[in-house]
């Protein structure tokens, strides 16, 4: 059985780590990997390569930074191509980027069965890049892998049939659980001058929230003001990072000195996953529009605030550390000085967040393709 796995942005290669690694224990298994180069710089890929030790790409698709439809085009005339020459029995996508679309649609097109990991999330938001990429490869995907059970709800409805979908776990959470002992650690916090629990983290990259000039004006207002009762550390985004630039948004943040830091808010190159991980694991409060990070605050127990209306999973909110606060100033600031104020509470694991989701997924795989008996 022969797998093409996809991988395009930052966000998928935690996902398909735990997947190659369970694919290469099956000698029945011949996984490849495709990286479409969506994200490119060493700091948004390739050291997620190195300290994931996912192989390297068999193929790079290399096609950058370009509009949704001229990086959607360009994605799928590569990978058409890849298709044709490797005729694969099944395509792999993790997420909801441009890549995950991409690529399941033009497999499909080639009569390839597409496995969707992370199927059925919705923010029910369809302004959002990432909700239409969600619907529509679901709509064409032959296996669908969910990690909570509000997602086989949402395809159910939408009319996906029952035996198409797998309720697996998380296989975000499969490498975070691997990684967390490497992550601990990580030198990060004496690099950055700051200690456990006194410092809160912050990420932004979503377009809704960094595009547009009055939005992200009131965040970063907002996360000054909260600097002035702890650091605030925002390790950034390339495109918010421009778009800091461009808004003449720089005043916001304190230039780091000597010694520990004080309260402030500091700019920093986007991380690497073991020194995030242990910024967050360590940090007092997380503050995000990242999706992931809704989902890794909650296994870590740390408070996490998403700077959103909406989420796309909702398990974080109701059995989790997630609390949606929207991007209004006095909100953001108000519910961070809260949850500041209370003692942290245990949380419960959401069900199947238990670092075997992509043993699951790979066993299903080859039942579905008749290399090992099926389950009675
Ligand atoms: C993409 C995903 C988003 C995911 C995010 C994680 C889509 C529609 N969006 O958004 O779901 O949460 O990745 O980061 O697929 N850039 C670099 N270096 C890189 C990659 C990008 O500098 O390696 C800059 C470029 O200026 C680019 C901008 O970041 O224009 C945005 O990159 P893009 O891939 O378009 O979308 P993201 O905002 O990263």
């Amino acid at each position: 059985m022969k797998i093409v796995n996809v991988v395009g942005a930052r966000p998928n290669f935690m996902k398909i780590a735990p997947l190659l690694e369970e694919m290469s224990r099956h000698s029945e298994l011949r996984a490849l990997l495709v990286h479409t180069g969506q994200h490119y710089d060493a700091a948004m890929s390739t050291l997620f390569f190195q300290e994931l030790a996912i192989p390297a790409p068999d193929l790079n698709l290399e096609v950058g930074s370009a509009s949704h439809a001229v990086q959607t085009a360009l994605i799928m005339q590569r990978f058409e191509k890849v298709l044709l020459e490797e005729k694969p029995d099944l395509v792999l996508v993790v997420g909801d980027v441009n890549s995950t679309i991409a690529c399941a649609l033009t497999s499909v097109k080639l009569g390839i069965p597409v496995a969707h990991v992370e199927a059925g999330l919705r923010s029910f938001d369809r302004s959002m890049p990432e909700e239409i990429n969600r619907l529509l490869t679901d709509a064409i995907a032959e296996y669908l892998f969910t990690t909570e059970k509000t997602a086989n709800e949402n395809l159910l409805r939408e009319g996906i049939p029952a035996e198409k979908i797998h309720f697996v776990g998380n296989v975000m959470i499969d490498t975070l659980l691997k990684h967390r002992d490497k992550a601990a650690r990580s030198q990060i916090l004496t690099q950055l001058r700051v200690q456990e629990q006194t410092y809160g983290l912050v990420t932004l990259h979503r377009p809704s929230n960094v595009d547009c000039p009055p939005t992200l004006e009131a965040i970063l207002s907002a996360l000054s003001a909260l600097a002035q009762r702890l650091p605030i550390l925002f390790p950034c985004h390339p495109r918010t990072r421009e778009k800091i630039g461009a808004f003449h948004l720089m005043h916001y943040f304190t230039q780091p000195t000597n010694g520990t830091l004080s309260r402030g808010m500091y700019l920093y190159e986007p991380l690497g996953y073991l020194d995030f991980l242990k910024l967050m694991a360590e940090a007092k409060l997380v503050l995000t529009d990242s999706g992931g990070i809704q989902e890794e605050t909650t296994i870590l127990g740390v408070p996490c605030l998403s700077l959103r209306e909406n989420t796309e999973r909702p398990v974080t909110v109701t059995g989790g550390t997630n609390t949606l606060v929207g991007v209004a100033r006095e909100q953001i600031i108000a519910k961070a000085l809260e949850i500041l104020s209370q003692p942290r509470m245990p949380y419960p694991v959401p069900e199947l967040w238990d670092g075997h989701a992509a043993k699951r997924i790979v066993q299903i795989l080859l039942e579905n393709f008749g290399h090992i008996p099926q389950r009675p």
